[in-house]
């Protein structure tokens, strides 16, 4: 099969992790015969440096005709660090978002063996640890009434929340949840917020039709805190836009590392896949960056598109390179591997999945690890 897949490199990291995932996706192709047609298209603060908007319309239009979406990263410090930049990156990201409908962002949190002493929480408490989280990802307080008063000493951010908007994501969670383990965790702040108590009310009545799916309901601040002392009863976490940020890169620590965690934005039309971690400006041109989570990403987007049996090779070589410890700095401070050697050999493992055939000497040279 064909597939044309929107590539959205953006700033500092994401151009080099999301060539590796290119470089997987095409060893799927040859394997699996499918051909995958690249179209890049701006985003971010290089698009704001090119064209003065942060999401150009030829992006915008690139990504409605295409059958999935890669993103790399955005954001760049010199628009982090003045608070009064009229034009910044990650109003791309949100505008592309809202555009597209991707209401539902899926973000899977696993604890790898192989890294389990990476994290710097203890191993018999990660250790087993398969969450699911789906963060809403098109409304909350991240798309709210903005103002700031005229005399600069009074801002205001509005949340609003409808029940249309709840019942879809929750949908989405409840379904995942029969895959999984049968269990959704709603995570609110239904003791004070008016948004979070139309969250519980909404879902449990909808919770009605999946009597085979067991939903509890945990505050955000207590929330935080079980996520790191017993991660292992969570199965799927639901949650509402600005909760469901914060929670996912707490979750990332879980992992080992933030550099493994992978997403999925879907909706009303073409899903967007990227790494949940951010532009990392300080790593750029480097070739220290992690590019698991922007391979994993890449296997979520073949999920999506129904090819099941290629995303699970792509997983099967990601745990080999952890296994076999070709992984970058990161994850692998004794030995570490560049970005390009670690994607070269997830490619190469792709292409050739019997150990029997790899020539892991190689490896260290820089050449293929195919003999
Ligand atoms: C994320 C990021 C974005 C968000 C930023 C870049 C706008 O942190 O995808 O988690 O807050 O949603
Ligand atoms: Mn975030």
């Amino acid at each position: 099969m064909k597939y044309n897949i929107a590539v959205i490199p953006g700033d500092g990291i994401g151009p080099e992790v999301t060539e590796q995932a290119k470089k997987v996706l095409n060893a799927v192709g040859v394997v699996y015969n499918h051909t995958f047609i690249y179209d890049e298209g701006l985003m971010g603060a290089c698009a704001i440096d090119e064209t003065g908007n942060p999401l150009p319309n030829d992006t915008l239009e690139l990504c409605k005709r295409s059958d999935a979406i890669l993103f790399g990263a955005i954001g760049d410090p010199k628009y982090d660090n003045d608070p009064s930049a009229k034009v910044r990156p990650e109003q791309g990201l949100l505008k592309l978002r809202k555009e597209l409908g991707l209401f539902c962002n899926v973000r899977p949190v696993k604890a790898y063996d192989k890294l389990i002493e990476k994290s710097p929480l203890k191993k018999e408490i990660i250790s087993g640890t398969d969450i699911s989280i789906f963060r809403e990802l098109t409304g909350g307080i991240y798309f709210g009434i903005k103002e700031l008063s005229d005399d600069g000493k009074v801002a205001f951010d509005g949340c609003s929340y409808s029940v249309e908007e709840i019942e879809r994501i929750a949908h989405l969670a409840f379904l995942e949840a029969r895959k999984r383990s049968s269990k959704v965790t709603l995570v609110d702040k239904a003791n004070v917020l008016e948004t979070s108590r139309l969250w519980r009310k909404t879902v449990t009545k909808l919770a009605k039709q999946y009597p085979d799916v067991s939903l509890e309901f945990l505050f955000v601040d207590n929330a935080a805190m079980q996520l790191i002392l017993n991660p292992k009863q969570f199965d799927v976490i639901l949650t509402e836009n600005l909760f469901g940020d914060i929670i996912s890169d707490e979750a990332s620590v879980i992992g080992g590392s933030i550099g493994l965690l992978a997403s999925a934005s879907i909706g009303d039309s073409t899903a967007l896949f990227e790494p949940i971690h951010g532009s990392y400006p300080q790593a750029k041109g480097k070739g220290i960056a992690n590019p698991l989570a922007s391979i994993l990403s890449a296997a979520m987007l073949l999920n999506h598109l129904g090819l099941v049996e290629e995303a699970k090779a792509i997983e099967r070589a990601v745990e080999k390179s952890l296994e076999l410890e070709i992984t970058t700095v990161d994850i692998n401070s004794d030995k570490p591997f560049s970005t390009t050697v670690a994607g070269d050999f997830i490619a190469d493992y792709v292409q050739n999945q019997q150990d029997t055939d790899m020539n892991f000497q190689n490896i260290y040279l820089g050449q293929s690890t195919i003999i």
